[in-house]
């Protein structure tokens, strides 16, 4: 394939995308935007400092730079910034530098804000009507948030800032620089006139924020999540966290289906909700209802007085009927096209009431484990949020329509209650149904789960040993992929179904792991070895390469503008292909169940319609460059706290309409190729190994025929025992067809129990044949099949790469290298991604020993990845260990390919390492 990544273009598309995605929630006395000529006064370290994501696997994106806020409104020409009190800032910062932590999942999830005095924020005042106050969080995985100061709420030192600033200036924006929502209690206790999302946008997230608070975008991002006034008001917060068993009492009420139908007052913002610069009207010229179907026009119109966006959303109020459903769900939504002043936008809209069917899962409709509507009228409304939606009409269904009959599949097997509406036959003064909460016993498991796996147990013929056939002679349809797997032996197949990692040398440096073709002997059938690297928000390269840092999933949701997303991850999808990876470990999209899940930042929505559309999008823009993303974690992951462990109760029904639903969107729209299931267990079965997730719903209901992979270093079990993470038995039944990772699948070096399983017959060789049809599967519409085959080279044309400079990082020195050097290091910061390197004239190409003198404080299990890299190209990653303090010596072999000037860098993966001098000596 031959293409061009401009990366100007890659950059404006993620600025945009970052700026359409910031949802504004308050806006009094026109507060923003900025106006032309005014002088702005920018408050909080994170002005500073932007958090381009969260921290873990789905924030390790080495970017060639991050734009923050403050510079990003110094770029913007029409207006100022304080200087002053910019300067204050930067001394102080200076002596309270920035607190990254030290190791995995340790940066705290706030940083250190400096106080402000009365007089330092009246001073300011005295310059500037307007005071920006930027606050931040990161987040990420291992760790949860908490309901306390400094993650949920904010902290007292924070508090102290708004609350300084807003009595001192005329006019206070805040502006929020964080994963997901957070408590807004703080809006009515200090009122500031301006209240903004900019969530994290990634690397050109600052420009994006200056654009919306400068007015050059209007505002159009809306709410994926509902923002109640207080932890407690969530359903599930009762429930969240426990480390031994999470039960999804409130089911399928999450976010504004549980507010909207019990406890509307309790919504601050709600679902769908975002302000703008002007105002719209939203008319519907006509509707029609058309059996299941109602077909509605819709005039969007620019009544304000700037160009804008807005977004128009439809919900489905459904009949109460037997089993009792929310009052509303979002069935479809529009984002219209920029409206300049009174421009309109016709739309029409087809509201399929099959988006909204509910499943049976305890047979009171009489149609058990089916989709169904039941009878009665299904009220359909327009708005721009939830909240504000209007009943445009009805479609009147006259019996139970039953939409798919199904097989019950993965209900709970632990009694418990569960929330369900209870009618009180009174009105509220919105004239709609008061429902009430009534508890009920959720539907216990009916089917003998391990009959249904014997029955469904696939047999294989023997294996018939080399015939000379490679995986290309099926591509080549010479012979089928049946009689291509015949060839391989027992342990050929217990091979491939190994992922190897982290940093395998057998893919692209520096990725989360290698399969497919991953032993010599799967590589002599022609099975190459496909490459796949986190993910979400932009290739994670741990060696130090540079790449793209997208924006994070709350965003992308909020900008409710799926051909937006699906063009920025076009972007994406050559740069994948790029590198030479196969596929991104992401979209994550599990549902915003409760929002101190730490892992929130990097999944979409509380609304499986808006996390699915989202995922199919993204899915769709990688897809233009043959490349995919694996959609994740499937399914539940919605608590990190003890998520290798705890135990997630929850119905068939909550399972079917909420938690599997945007995944089901996403491989019957987005055409899913690969999916990576969780670390934990749902209703007792790890999910690594839960063949009613992974057979009978995803490939028998759905039709997926792509590959799934565990996450990395999971646990499967057998039903009843605890979960380990060499019992692939369990793993191999199901078609999860992937093990991530291990070191080394020749030799099977986690232990794993595939060959016992087959040998005592726990499996069959038909099983292990049916993973491996589905690992080929993925290889072979993968452009690592040609490039192994030698049949396609990629040529990518780069344009205005950034990364290209950034990859030199900071010139410590310029040297010149005889038959010999010595590189001194004593100025060399040696932090976790740090880059810097030296300008060398090297009197003769070719190859040099380089030799490090090191020692570390850590201990001996500390792993600390160096990258060196000459002219910006990798050459060796070398991990060293801690070494108590010792110093060691270790030499490896590095060259340059021409005389002269060469740019030799370093790059360090970890802190940690300490280093006086390097020798270079030409071998
Ligand atoms: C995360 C995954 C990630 C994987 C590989 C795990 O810790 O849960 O989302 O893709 O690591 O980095």
């Amino acid at each position: 394939m031959r293409f061009t990544l401009d990366y100007d273009q890659y950059a404006a598309l993620a600025r945009q995308t970052a700026a359409e995605g910031c949802v504004l929630l308050k806006n009094e006395k026109e507060a923003l935007p900025i106006r032309k000529g005014e002088t702005v006064s920018v408050f909080g370290r994170i002005a500073f400092t932007y958090y381009k994501s969260g921290t873990g696997s789905g924030g390790m994106v080495n970017a060639p730079y991050v734009t923050n806020i403050l510079d990003s409104l110094k770029e913007c020409k029409d207006i100022s910034v304080n200087e002053e009190l910019e300067a204050v800032y930067q001394d102080w910062i200076r002596e309270n530098p920035f607190d990254m932590g030290e190791g995995w999942a340790q940066e705290p999830w706030s940083q250190k804000e400096m106080p402000v005095s009365e007089a330092l924020a009246q001073k300011a005042a005295a310059s500037s009507d307007l005071a920006v106050v930027v606050l931040g969080r990161t987040a990420g995985e291992d760790m949860d948030n908490s309901a306390e100061p400094g993650s949920y709420l904010l902290t007292a030192e924070e508090e102290a800032l708004i609350k300084t600033v807003c009595s001192a200036f005329k006019r206070t924006a805040v502006v929020l620089n964080v994963g997901n929502i957070i408590d807004m209690k703080w809006v009515d206790r200090y009122q500031p006139q301006a209240v903004l999302y900019v969530w994290q946008g990634g690397q050109e997230g600052g420009h994006a924020a200056a654009d919306i608070l400068t007015g050059a975008v209007n505002p159009c991002g809306k709410l994926s999540d509902t923002i109640a006034a207080d932890i407690s008001d969530y359903p599930s917060t009762d429930h969240f966290g426990d480390a031994v068993c999470n039960v999804y009492a409130e089911d399928i009420y999450v976010g504004y289906r549980y507010f909207e139908t019990f406890a509307k007052e309790k919504v601050s913002y709600p679902f769908g909700f975002g302000l703008s610069y002007t105002d719209f009207s939203v008319e519907v010229l006509n509707t029609r209802t058309d059996g299941m179907k109602a077909k509605l026009t819709v005039l969007v119109k620019n009544i304000g007085k700037t160009a804008g966006k807005e977004v128009v959303q439809v919900y489905v109020c459904p009949p109460q009927g037997k089993l009792g459903k929310p009052v509303r769900n979002l069935n479809s939504f529009y984002k219209t096209q920029l409206l300049t002043p009174g421009e309109g936008e016709e739309i029409n809209l087809v509201v399929s009431l099959e988006k909204s069917a509910s499943y049976d899962d305890s047979g009171v409709t009489g149609e058990k484990s089916c989709w169904v509507l039941e009878a009665g009228a299904y009220g359909i409304y327009v708005g721009t949020d939830v909240r504000s939606a209007k009943k445009v009409c009805e479609v009147q269904l006259d019996e139970l329509c039953v939409i798919s009959r199904l097989e019950e599949a993965l209900a709970p097997v632990q009694p418990y209650e569960r929330l369900v509406p209870v009618e009180t036959g009174k009105k509220g003064t919105d004239g709609e149904p008061v429902l009430e909460i009534g508890k009920q016993a959720a539907p216990l498991r009916s089917v003998d789960l391990a009959e249904r796996i014997r029955t469904e147990r696939p047999e294989a013929e023997a294996c018939i040993g080399d015939q000379g056939w490679k995986l290309a002679d099926v591509c080549d349809k010479k012979v089928t992929l049946e009689q291509f797997l015949s060839q391989l032996s027992d342990e050929d197949l217990a091979c491939l179904v190994r992922g190897e990692g982290m940093c395998s040398p057998k893919a692209t440096p520096g990725i989360a792991s290698a399969f497919g073709g991953v032993t010599d002997s799967l590589k002599a059938f022609g099975i190459p070895v496909a490459g796949c690297s986190d993910g979400p928000s932009g290739i994670r390269m741990d060696c130090g390469t540079i790449a793209f840092s997208l924006p994070n999933g709350t965003l992308l949701a909020c900008t409710f503008n799926p051909e937006l997303v699906e063009q920025l991850y076009e972007m994406e999808g050559m740069e994948l292909r790029k590198n030479q990876i196969d596929t991104l470990l992401g979209p994550g999209m599990n549902i915003h169940r409760n929002p101190l899940n730490g892992r929130n930042f990097e999944y979409f929505s509380e609304d499986p319609c808006v996390a699915g559309t989202m995922a199919a999008a993204q899915l769709k823009g990688m897809g233009k460059y043959g490349v995919t993303g694996t959609i994740k974690h499937f399914a539940g992951n919605n608590q990190e706290f003890k998520r290798h462990d705890a135990n997630g109760v929850v119905s068939e029904r909550a399972l079917r309409e909420i938690y599997l639903k945007g995944f089901e969107i996403a491989v019957k729209e987005g055409h899913a190729y690969s999916i990576m299931s969780t670390y934990g267990p749902i209703n007792g079965i790890w999910t690594a190994g839960s063949y009613d997730l992974l057979t009978t719903i995803l490939r028998k209901d759905w039709g997926y025929q792509g590959v799934v992979m565990t996450d990395w270093w999971a646990k499967m079990n057998e039903e009843g025992e605890e979960g380990s993470q060499s019992n692939t038995i369990p793993m191999v039944r199901a078609q999860n067809d992937v093990y991530m990772v291990v070191s080394d699948s020749a030799s099977n070096s986690a232990n794993d129990n595939t060959m016992e399983g087959l040998a005592d017959g726990r499996l069959t060789r038909g099983q292990l044949v049916r993973n491996a049809k589905n690992i080929c599967h993925f290889l072979m519409r993968s452009p690592v099949m040609n490039r192994f085959c030698d049949r396609e080279f990629d040529v990518c044309e780069e344009i205005n790469n950034p990364a290209k400079d950034a990859m030199a990082g900071n010139l410590i020195a310029s040297q010149k290298v005889e038959k010999e050097a010595k590189l001194d290091l004593t100025k060399l910061s040696t932090q976790k991604g740090v880059r810097a390197g030296y300008l060398l004239d090297v009197s003769k190409a070719g190859s040099y020993q380089m030799i490090f003198k090191m020692h570390s404080g850590e201990n001996p299990f500390a792993q600390l990845p160096v990258s060196i890299f000459v002219n910006g190209v990798l050459q060796q990653t070398t991990t060293f260990n801690g070494t108590d303090n010792k110093i060691i010596e270790r030499a490896v072999t590095i060259s340059f390919t021409e005389s002269g000037e060469n740019q030799l860098t370093l790059f360090f993966g970890e802190s940690g390492v300490r280093m006086d001098e390097i020798l270079l000596v030409q071998e």
